[in-house]
């Protein structure tokens, strides 16, 4: 087949012959579900993230989970979680019996609006679930100022809750194991941090996760610095044993610890949960771990060769480096400037055509079916949905040539040049507010409100819809 129409897969896993031959080392050695293998693991990247403490576990749910699990949050409480982002981060929270509080990114940003996390705490905030989408880290200094200017409304109900002297962070950073943030990794600044393991992510054992953590600090000491004195009140060890009777079934020795001569007798403390990683899957991440310095510097290549073949494009790449830090180079998250969703499709459809994968990331939560269900309207998250139009996700993974992002990017510019050709010309929220701004002028001046002159169609957002006059009053009334 000719290099030109191969096909580009999206996130293929990067495994090597010596991950095959540590599995097959692992199958051999006669313990194959959790044992030293996952025990060895959790202590390098505890290492590697510079957390208090790390538990693997099957996944990213499981950590976020886990985490609200040991913080004791439940029925009553609200969590509060970006719009924006993979069902995984808002389950957990409805799993745990808590109510899912979505907030809305700042416009033009796949993060949170801090702002509107300010106006969303209440008594009943019991913690605060930042994603660090595309590997990138959040702007932790704004989410903890927010957290410290709310304190009042900080009531902890139980002893872990106790130790922290503000709404505890639960980071979701499936995607950004390896980014540092301000001289810090990932792992060692929110309060709890969620890693995914799952296949498609840069680090992985097929499945899997891990939690880390970092004991509650004393904010009132140096409300600027993240390593504040730790508040007395709670160990790692203390937490590191809840996680791992969270994780299978609230019972007091895991397989290993049976096994021991004699050791057969175990309690069950309460019932808890199944979401232990196997020593199969450890043994895969040793292997990757040895490798990810290597991975995670192939990532920043294939990155900067993006951003250099995408800079004459009419395109918004996340920027993944920076005066902030590195990300983990996880997502080529790229928005096509000005357009909107039918062009975006298109763009995907035509792509897909010529071999090359591409993904969206996200769908805003509140456009899916059960989070409607739960009563969330996509209406009042219009930044989130403009992020989501006219974004597309390039594949980025450790498996591509420098040729293959050459092909993408090529392949990018033919793809929007030929939806333009077929006049695909919706375009994103903010030339519809424009058109919107002028429709209203040119009806205030002409008296045409009520008339027959009033058009019948107008353009709001992607599609061309149907809008009655009294329906754009009302739509200004509320601007
Ligand atoms: C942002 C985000 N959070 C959480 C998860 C869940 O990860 P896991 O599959 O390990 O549970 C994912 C998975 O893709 C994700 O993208």
């Amino acid at each position: 087949m000719p290099a030109s129409t191969k096909p580009i897969p999206f996130s293929p896993p990067d495994i090597t012959e010596a991950e095959i031959q540590a599995v097959a080392e692992t199958l051999r050695s006669g313990w194959i579900t959790t044992g030293p293998r996952t025990k060895e693991l959790e202590q390098r990247l505890q290492a590697f993230t510079g957390a208090d403490g790390f538990a693997c576990l099957n996944s990213a749910t499981a950590a976020l989970e886990c985490a609200l699990r040991v913080l004791g949050i439940g029925p009553g409480d609200e969590v509060i979680t970006s719009a924006y982002t993979y069902t995984a981060s808002a389950s957990p929270i409805h799993h745990v019996g808590a109510k899912i509080v979505l907030v809305d990114t700042a416009p033009g940003s796949y993060e949170m609006d801090y702002m509107a996390l300010g106006d969303a705490i209440t008594e009943r905030t019991k913690a605060v679930i930042p994603i660090d989408l595309g590997g990138r880290m959040c702007d932790y200094n704004q989410l903890r100022s927010v957290l410290l200017l709310n304190r009042t409304k900080w009531h902890p109900g139980t002893r872990l809750q106790r130790c922290f002297d503000r709404i505890p962070i639960v980071a979701d950073c499936a995607h950004a194991l390896g980014a540092t943030w301000h001289g810090m990794n990932c792992g060692s600044i929110a309060d709890f941090t969620a890693f995914s393991f799952h296949a498609v992510k840069n680090f992985t054992t097929a499945e899997g996760g891990g939690l880390a953590w970092k004991l509650p600090r004393n904010a009132t000491v140096d409300p600027i610095a993240w390593n504040a004195p730790v508040q007395p009140g709670v160990t790692s060890e203390e937490i590191y044993r809840q996680i791992m009777l969270l994780s299978l079934h609230g019972q007091s020795k895991d397989a290993l610890a049976k096994t021991k001569a004699g050791a057969w007798e175990y309690d069950i403390e309460f019932l808890g949960w199944k979401y232990n990683m196997t020593d199969i899957m450890a043994s895969i991440g040793l292997v990757q771990l040895d490798r990810y310095p290597a991975l995670l510097s192939r990532r920043r290549e294939l990155i900067e060769r993006y951003e250099r073949n995408l800079a004459d494009l009419p395109v918004t790449a996340l920027e993944h480096f920076g005066k902030w830090g590195e990300s983990s180079g996880h997502l080529m998250l790229v928005r096509l400037n000005n357009k909107g969703e039918r062009f975006r499709n298109r763009v995907i459809e035509l792509m897909a055509e010529s071999g090359i994968a591409t993904n969206v990331h996200y769908k805003p939560l509140p456009m899916m079916t059960a989070y409607q269900e739960l009563g969330f309207d996509a209406k009042n998250f219009p930044n989130a949905c403009k992020q989501f139009r006219n974004e597309i996700t390039l594949p980025l993974h450790t498996l591509l040539s420098d040729d293959d992002v050459d092909r993408v990017t090529a392949e990018l510019a033919r793809a929007m040049e030929r939806a333009e050709s077929e006049g695909i010309v919706e375009t994103d929220g903010s030339v519809a507010e424009a058109r919107l701004a002028a429709y209203i002028k040119r009806m205030d001046e002409t008296g045409g409100w009520s008339g027959s002159a009033a058009p019948r169609a107008f353009a709001v957002g992607d599609e061309e819809q149907p809008v009655s006059p009294e329906e754009i009053a009302s739509e200004m009334g509320n601007r």
